[in-house]
């Protein structure tokens, strides 16, 4: 029987086939993202180098040998690789589960291709099970939380975290999205609000999904 992890490592390894050789990596944040890092340590001499959406994802690339660059210094990147919290056929995402979101929109927005690890679990029809974070500035917190209740969601602050950038999170229950591209921009528009978990405007350009029948390959 093939584990949830089993699932996560073959499209991790699958995702090395998009990786460029001498290139500079973007590479994502969460557990599926962690393979992709394990999968990288194994080519580490063919590739230049990697710019991290997270703390924890730069430590774990360190922790294999990998030079970790900032986007200033590497510029434009040919390919991100990373997770997602819910995606659809469209390649739609809800991401920041693990509260990355911010740096993970600006790597994938630098790069030409984002590539998207998955288990089949994440592929969905709609998207907003999945609670849809908003990353808000602190002093912004109640009338960000108020201008969501009134778009209909029940936003709730996630307890005790802090992101990357000093902010908070307002994870947003009860949304069922129709329209990704334009709640994204309704979303962006509410002052105080830094990034939410919308990658809409720019969806994946590939979902390597991970199935018991083997990794199956999705675009648009
Ligand atoms: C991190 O902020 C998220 O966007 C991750 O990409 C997402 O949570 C996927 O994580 P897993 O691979 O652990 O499910």
């Amino acid at each position: 029987m093939m584990t949830q992890d089993d699932l996560k490592r073959a499209v991790a390894q699958a995702a090395i086939e998009y990786v460029p050789v001498d290139s500079i990596v973007g590479v994502g944040t969460g557990s599926t993202a962690n393979f992709f890092i394990d999968e990288l340590a194994k080519i580490r001499h063919r590739i230049r180098g990697a710019v991290a959406s997270s703390e924890a994802s730069a430590q774990r690339l360190k922790g294999h040998g990998i030079e970790v660059l900032s986007l200033n210094d590497a510029g434009d990147l040919p390919v991100y690789v990373d997770g997602a919290d819910e995606i659809t056929r469209h390649l739609h995402m809800i991401k920041g589960g693990g509260g990355a979101l911010t740096r993970e929109k600006i790597v994938a927005a630098a790069s030409k291709k984002f590539i998207c690890v998955c288990d089949a679990s994440k592929l969905v029809d709609v998207l907003g099970k999945f609670p849809l974070p908003v990353e808000v500035i602190p002093m912004a917190r109640s009338s960000v939380a108020r201008q969501l209740v009134k778009l209909g969601g029940q936003p709730k602050l996630r307890e005790g975290f802090t992101t990357d950038n000093g902010n908070v999170i307002l994870d947003v229950h009860g949304l069922q999205i129709m329209n990704p591209v334009e709640l994204e921009s309704t979303l962006d528009h509410i002052a105080g609000v830094v990034t939410n978990g919308l990658f809409a405007r720019r969806a994946a350009d590939v979902l390597l999904l991970g199935t018991a029948e083997g990794v199956k390959t999705i675009t648009v």
